[in-house]
């Protein structure tokens, strides 16, 4: 922390003195970054000082085509410009953890650009995962510098939804599934992010949390689950973080369109918290010209119409506003919410920041974060860290040994300028002193899906893709369903009735001759090649089917699975190219191995946006082959990526699990620092590890599917759910080890009661018993004792990360204020502390309390 204090203050000053030396030196002669930067801090203080002014001024000069041509797209990623008043177009870009490579004016396709490079960061749940306000600034910083490098006035990001299901394919975007710590992190990222001259886009409001039916389920969680759960960290990222514009979500919230909510955006967002801001759609939504307009949408995006003209905010608002339906005002109130983004964010002043893009700065940036955000989950008998002096052979394993990660996930994919991937960045740390030997494991158990990469299908989100079509009878004749894809050529029905699918693939052969097809199969299924039909089965109970065919590694064969049935169906091969050792093999390598470390998880092939994974396994039987080789060597680490839980079923085998979420353009060299001990750990985890998916509060009471999201679990989403049923998770939210020891001790709190209005604070001490430095998370979890309501055992309201030299004591501090205390009062419709005890609980993680105090609220 004191390290990391340094080299962020340092990154601050060289990364923002620069910049607006590079300006002021233009403009007027600038002696030194210093006073370059406060020259920019006095212009940026009077820019802001006359925004009002300026808005109205502009406001004034518009026609009506104008102030229309501001509420929506005029191309993919931007909004018009009136250049006779000097507006600019308005340029976006995606997304949370980089800025995303160029895209073309009118089309998704790649602008195909030379320089359009940025650097990859850490996802959000890598900030969560680090529980430090300096690290959400850090990433946010260099987001900003990088957007205004690249042009671009709002950075669509960060992203805030919480992680309630572990198979949503966005969670690795987000930041966690606590209301406390993401409204704590989002406030410095957006900060950090517009102290750049960018505006924040913080996303989906409200209430994305899958992506089944994502444009059509219909949210429906009562209000004090709302207010509790899902909009804390929007709030903040209004009320502190000053965000200059908030997209909103795909979904529904009560029957109509989350951007047309009056509830969520009249009523709470631009109501309640006073919201001066822009609210622009998601790209594509299910909206009307009328309610839209009316219940505060300003801006909308990414109409699949062909003319920008028919966007329910351009030419229909324009016949509304003509015809007196919607009154002047309404768009003069959106207008003037984009003219207030533009000015302040120095679209109209010369003397706005540059930003700087791809400077070693930024890249250790990316090294800093994931460095504290890696988790330690286990380690048993000290197998981490490793001594290099110590060993000789390291079997390297596992599908993310060499996989990179950054031009996956859908919309927040970054072309960075390289990756460092886990085997580099081992290789990078162990030079040539020690043996590595890489293997892929071909697990014996059942059928593997063909591998990826054999597969020439590319789908947008970056991942190699089988299309998928759903018909309605097994005549194949009527389509249900065109837009689905997955990434392996396994398909599990969803239900016990009978299911249509085609699926189909480009295939290239890596070798040419002999491939040994095989098809594990429950229902009714056939292969066609090039339209060729090779293979026609059917069977009642799972069994495997084997064809033999001839290919040439020159030729690109279209496959073609077609499948009727309720069951399973995998199509695997035995193919010449020697990608996989085979089991015997690996294992006699694992036995004689000074250490194996498994590179695991999951990647963005199954854990992405537009999708949600059909289960909470490791894909591509993962567990057999991590069990087999535990038992073979005990010494083997098992390192997951991965930014939703996964099961894992051997974790009792294991002495050592690591998880490294996604871990940016240095995640490599950050993992081995690490494993070898020249960083300490210090990650916590954000979301539960739950044993298994059917323990998860949606799962469990049957609130997952296309139609309707009730919430049925209210507030007691995440841990709070596995305290209030008694369900042990695997990993409990708030764990994650550490090289050392941490002691806490005297806990005090400013007083023994506390009256509406005060704030109390809460210290302890915390000491490092242990050998090494490193920093430890206190987490503050709070208890209303005698609520009249249901509430949670604990709920985070605090935390501190502290850094300490071995032997070292240190005070963490953390204050309360009433709100802390309030749940949603839905009568009142206002929070609510309850006179009465309160429980303070000091632990290192949900389940891990060191310490507590009582103390009584009165009113
Ligand atoms: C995503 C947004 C993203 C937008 C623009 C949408 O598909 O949901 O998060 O910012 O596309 O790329």
């Amino acid at each position: 922390m004191k390290r990391n204090r340094l080299f962020l203050s340092m990154l601050l000053v060289t990364a923002v003195g620069c910049q607006s030396a590079k300006q002021d030196e233009a403009a007027r002669g600038s002696d030194t970054p210093q006073t370059a930067a406060s020259v920019h801090a006095a212009h940026k203080q009077q820019r802001l000082a006359e925004v009002e002014q300026n808005v109205e001024r502009l406001l004034a000069q518009l026609t009506l085509d104008e102030k229309i041509s501001l509420t929506h797209a005029n191309a993919k990623f931007s909004i018009a410009a009136i250049e006779r008043l000097g507006i600019h177009e308005m340029w976006m870009s995606d997304g949370p953890h980089g800025v995303r490579h160029e895209i073309e004016r009118y089309s998704w396709n790649s602008a195909n650009w030379q320089d359009d490079q940025s650097t990859y960061l850490p996802p959000l749940t890598a900030v969560a995962a680090s529980w430090n306000p300096e690290m959400a600034a850090l990433h946010g910083n260099v987001l900003g510098s990088e957007a205004r490098q690249r042009n671009k006035d709002v950075i669509l990001g960060p992203g805030v939804n919480l992680a309630r299901l572990p198979l949503y394919g966005r969670n690795f975007e987000y930041l966690g599934e606590d209301p406390f710590l993401a409204a704590k992190l989002v406030v410095p990222a957006v900060k950090a992010i517009q102290s750049n001259d960018v505006a924040a886009s913080v996303k989906h409001y409200a209430l994305n949390t899958q992506e089944l039916n994502r444009i059509g389920v219909d949210a429906k969680p009562d209000e004090r689950t709302l207010r509790e759960v899902y909009l804390p960290a929007f709030e903040a990222a209004v009320k502190e973080g000053n965000t200059h514009t908030i997209m909103g979500a795909y979904n529904r919230y009560y029957g109509t369109n989350a951007n047309q909510s009056k509830h969520l955006v009249m009523d709470i967002l631009k109501g309640e918290w006073g919201y001066k801001g822009v609210l622009l759609t998601d790209w594509n939504v299910d909206i009307n010209t009328f309610d839209a307009a009316m219940n505060g949408l300003d801006i909308e995006m990414g109409t699949a119409v062909d003319s920008f003209d028919d966007y329910f905010l351009a030419q229909p608002l324009k016949e509304m506003i003509e015809a007196g339906k919607v009154p002047m005002s309404v768009l003069d109130d959106k207008v003037r919410r984009v003219l207030r983004v533009q000015l302040s964010i120095g679209m109209m002043d010369k003397y706005r920041l540059s930003g700087q893009r791809n400077i070693q700065a930024h890249h250790e940036a990316a090294r800093t974060i994931i460095s504290e955000g890696i988790v330690l989950l286990k380690n048993e008998q000290q197998l981490l860290p490793l001594e290099q002096a110590k060993i000789n052979n390291v079997l390297v394993l596992g599908p993310n040994a060499d996989v990179l990660h950054s031009q996956g996930g859908g919309s927040s994919e970054v072309k960075p300028l390289y990756e460092i991937s886990p085997l580099q960045g081992l290789k990078n740390k162990l030079g040539t002193d020690v043996n590595i030997t890489v293997m892929r494991a071909q697990n014996s158990a059942g059928v593997a899906p063909i591998a990826t990469d054999y597969m020439a299908t590319r789908h947008w989100t970056g991942t190699p893709q089988w299309e998928l079509i759903r018909y309605q009878d097994d005549g194949f004749a009527h389509i249900e369903r065109q837009d689905d894809w997955i990434a392996n050529s396994t398909y599990k029905a969803s239900s016990n009735s009978p299911e249509f699918i085609r699926m189909s693939t480009d295939i290239k052969p890596l070798a040419s001759g002999q491939h040994t097809l095989k098809l594990a199969l429950e229902g009714q299924a056939s292969l066609r090649i090039n339209g060729k039909q090779v293979m026609s089965q059917q069977a009642d109970k799972a069994q495997v089917f084997e064809q033999v065919i001839e290919l040439d590694s020159n030729q690109t064969y279209k496959f073609e699975l077609q499948y009727a049935g309720s069951g399973q169906v995998t199509l695997g091969w035995d193919a010449p190219g020697a990608l996989f050792t085979p089991e015997a093999e690996y294992l006699a390598a694992a036995k004689a191995a000074d250490v194996v470390i498994y590179y695991g998880g999951l990647s963005h092939a199954d854990d992405r946006e537009a999708i949600d994974r059909i289960d909470m396994k490791l894909p591509n039987g993962q567990d057999a082959v991590i069990s087999k080789l535990l038992q073979a060597n005990p010494n083997t680490v098992v390192f997951l990526n991965g930014g939703s839980a996964v099961e894992m079923p051997w974790a009792d085998d294991a002495k050592a699990i690591v998880w490294g979420w996604y871990g940016g353009m240095e995640a490599g060299n950050a993992y081995a620092d690490v494993l070898f001990g020249d960083v300490n750990p210090s990650g916590k985890m954000p979301i539960t590890l739950p044993k298994s998916l059917q323990d998860t509060a949606p799962i469990m009471l049957d609130d997952y599917n296309a139609v309707d999201s009730l919430y049925k679990e209210g507030v007691f989403i995440g841990y709070r759910w596995f305290e209030q049923q008694k369900i042990a998770p695997l990993f409990p939210f708030g764990h994650g080890l550490s090289y050392t020891q941490f002691e806490y001790s005297d806990i005090k709190l400013s007083s023994a009661s506390m009256q509406s209005g005060d704030t109390l604070t809460v210290t302890a001490k915390v000491t490092n018993t242990g050998a090494r430095a490193g920093s430890e998370v206190v987490q503050l979890y709070l208890h209303d004792m005698q609520a009249s309501v249901p509430r949670p055992d604990k709920e985070l309201k605090g935390f501190s990360k502290i850094y300490l030299e071995p032997g070292q004591s240190g005070t963490v501090t953390m204050t309360l204020n009433q709100r802390d205390l309030s749940f949603w009062d839905v009568t009142r419709s206002d929070w609510l502390a309850e006179p009465g005890k309160y429980n303070v609980m000091l632990g290192a993680s949900v389940a891990d309390i060191r310490l507590n105090k009582q103390f009584d609220f009165r009113d």
